[in-house]
């Protein structure tokens, strides 16, 4: 077999069987080990289909059995041979080729393979800045394989899914115009014209609502999408969207396309069928709830409002916070009061200085109405019964309080309701709860710039109940004149998430068509006349042309993959992702140019700050 190119690969490594016994064949792949053994040499020879053992004996090889003796782990080979049955006590039940060997005639060695930089196979974990510089040989891993197995196949469902829908496919362009997404954009200079950028596209937002000015009707994509933001397990700063409009549609009309999706997908890829609709929990309910626009509903803690048990109290903690028109909160543990040590407390109070949270005060309750803990002393008979009554607590559970301004302390206990459900195994890893939230506020205050921003992206449309309010501002402060009860987060949009198990999977709205509401809405933003003509010009112009109303969402589809793969990080579902500090550590990007390059860009770097490094 010196040209392997007459022989053509006739099985794949985890595709013989007892059937196929007595059969010649031909296989290609990778020497995962090598044992010598009674004077033959064993290798189980493993492609992305599986895994075959192949038997080398120097009758059948002749000369060419001290060659293979000395190959290496991931040494590429060519081998044709006779498949046989393996003698009883060599079969292995866990292999799915277990019952059969390759007995080889004749081979090629296309590749001697050093030894490898990282382990691949032998279950070791791997540092993930090796692995992540590593990745091509790290992606030889089974379960690395199998994901993007996983992806690719999500990938096909949804494109047929759609396909079947009448949906069309549109490239939107990757070099474009700042789309506002809420993070920081990746530019790119141009050439051509010196001195300007083009945007790589957050999202294609702007293309799409164009695309249904166009009448296209029923759009999708599966777009890639650029943010600078900081990195988490959940976030990459190129990341994968699928992204869908529609004209006319009613929330209702996209809940149930994606939902139609999400039961094929699951059933396709997991085999689990999800029950439709999916729940509906509108955002304040969400954050009364949970602390949060994710809940994951796997865990069954929720946080209730106790407030009301100590309008008259003394506690100075609990008068302060109601003074100060802030809430009391608490969560209730049940079963399993004697994890509440003193360290584990101490664990709680310090995970809420780490996020900046409001205090953890801890509450055991006791038979008749009676509570131990540091603050129990200071609570009156008539205050603990209330609260128990309020929390539904019995005897053994634990209460943990926290007092303060609303919003931090939803966010508290929020979080302190994910750290318990980890720490306290609440949480049925094998469930999948997926829900919509809707009725988002249209702006939120940000702390960080203190002002009003949106909280979805600028084209976002009100509930129609607003709208005559909102075209009678002329600021957001103006708000407080008219209606003095009302704050600009309680303005409600038609703008909606999914969520799966404490993921944000994808999120939407229906937009704004028409050029008066969305000028109006720019200006509530801060923005000046010039300042949104520059920006958005070109869509406020095309609004007046007869854009139909039209709506849509965008699903992660690193999210959605990590979650059927059953990861914690969307890098594991993705060949070549960054590390947390963008970078590829496989190609070393980002990297420095040439002189001759930033010349012709007509770009010069004031402030290396690598370079002083
Ligand atoms: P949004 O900004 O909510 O909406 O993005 C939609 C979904 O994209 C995923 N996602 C990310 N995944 C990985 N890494 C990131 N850095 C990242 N950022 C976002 C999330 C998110 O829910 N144009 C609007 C959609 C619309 O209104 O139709 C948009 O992009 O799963």
């Amino acid at each position: 077999m010196e040209n392997k190119n007459k022989l053509k690969r006739t099985h794949t490594c985890g595709e013989l069987r007892e059937k196929d016994l007595g059969k010649n064949v031909v296989l290609y792949g990778w020497a995962e080990s090598i044992r010598l053994h009674g004077g033959m040499v064993f290798v189980n020879l493993f492609d992305r289909y599986g895994t075959t053992q192949l038997v080398f004996s120097r009758e059948a090889i002749g000369s060419k059995f001290d060659e293979i003796k000395s190959i290496t782990p991931h040494t590429t080979l060519c081998v044709s041979g006779l498949v046989r049955n393996r003698p009883e006590e060599a079969i292995n039940k866990e292999m799915p080729t277990g019952s059969i060997e390759v007995d080889v005639e004749d081979y090629v060695i296309n590749n001697i393979a050093k030894p490898l930089p990282i382990p691949i196979g032998k279950g070791i974990p791997v540092y993930d800045d090796v692995k992540l510089k590593w990745m091509p040989i790290y992606l030889r891993e089974r379960k690395a394989q199998q994901n993007l197995i996983l992806r690719s196949k999500v990938f096909n469902i949804i494109m047929q899914y759609f396909h079947e829908h009448d949906f069309i496919y549109v490239e939107t362009p990757i070099l474009a115009k700042p789309t506002p997404e809420g993070a920081r954009d990746f530019l790119v200079p141009s050439r051509i014209h010196n001195g300007k950028f083009y945007a790589l596209p957050q999202s294609p937002q702007q293309y799409k609502q164009k695309l249904m000015i166009a009448g296209l009707d029923k759009y999708y994509q599966i777009a890639k999408c650029f943010r600078d933001e900081d990195l988490r397990a959940d976030r990459q700063p190129e990341f994968t969207q699928l992204d869908i409009e529609m004209s006319w549609p009613e929330p209702e009309d996209i809940f149930e396309i994606i939902e139609g999706m999400f039961k094929r997908l699951f059933k396709e890829i997991i085999g689990i069928d999800l029950k439709t609709p999916f729940r509906r929990m509108n955002y304040e309910e969400a954050m009364e709830l949970y602390g949060t626009d994710k809940p994951d509903l796997r865990n069954p803690l929720k946080i209730s409002d106790v407030s009301k048990a100590f309008e008259k109290t003394e506690f100075s903690i609990f008068k302060d916070a109601l003074k100060e028109k802030g809430v009391i909160n608490a969560i209730k543990v049940s079963n399993n009061a004697e994890r509440f040590t003193r360290k584990y407390i101490d664990s709680l109070a310090t995970h809420s200085k780490s996020i900046k949270g409001s205090g953890i005060i801890v509450l055991k309750i006791k038979e008749n109405n009676a509570a131990e803990g540091s603050i129990a002393k200071h609570l009156s008979e008539e205050e603990i019964s209330e609260l128990i009554k309020l929390t539904n607590a019995s005897s053994n559970d634990i209460l943990l309080l926290s007092a303060g301004k609303k919003s931090i302390v939803k966010k508290t206990l929020g979080s302190v309701r994910l750290k318990l459900g980890t720490d306290l195994n609440l949480v049925d890893k094998d469930r999948f709860e997926l829900l919509w939230i809707t009725e988002f506020p249209l702006f939120e205050f940000s702390e960080t710039e203190h002002r009003w921003v949106y909280e979805h992206h600028p084209f976002t449309s009100p509930e129609e109940e607003y709208m005559p309010i909102l075209m009678k501002l002329n600021s957001l402060d103006e708000l407080k004149e008219i209606l003095p009860e009302m704050l600009p987060s309680d303005i409600k949009s038609k703008a909606y998430d999914i969520v799966i198990n404490g993921w944000e999977i994808g999120g939407g709205s229906i937009r704004i068509h028409k050029r008066e509401l969305q000028e109006k809405i720019f200006e509530l933003l801060g923005l000046s006349r010039e300042e949104y003509l520059e920006k958005f010009g070109s869509l406020l112009e095309l609004l007046e042309y007869g854009a139909p109303p039209h709506g849509g969402i965008a699903l992660g589809l690193d999210r959605i993959a990590a979650i059927l793969a059953k990861e914690e990080s969307i890098r594991e579902v993705i060949a070549f992702p960054k590390n947390k500090e963008a970078q590829c550590l496989m190609d070393d990007s980002p990297s420095e140019v040439s002189q001759e390059q930033l010349k012709e860009l007509g770009i010069s770097i004031i402030n290396n700050q690598n370079k002083s490094k």
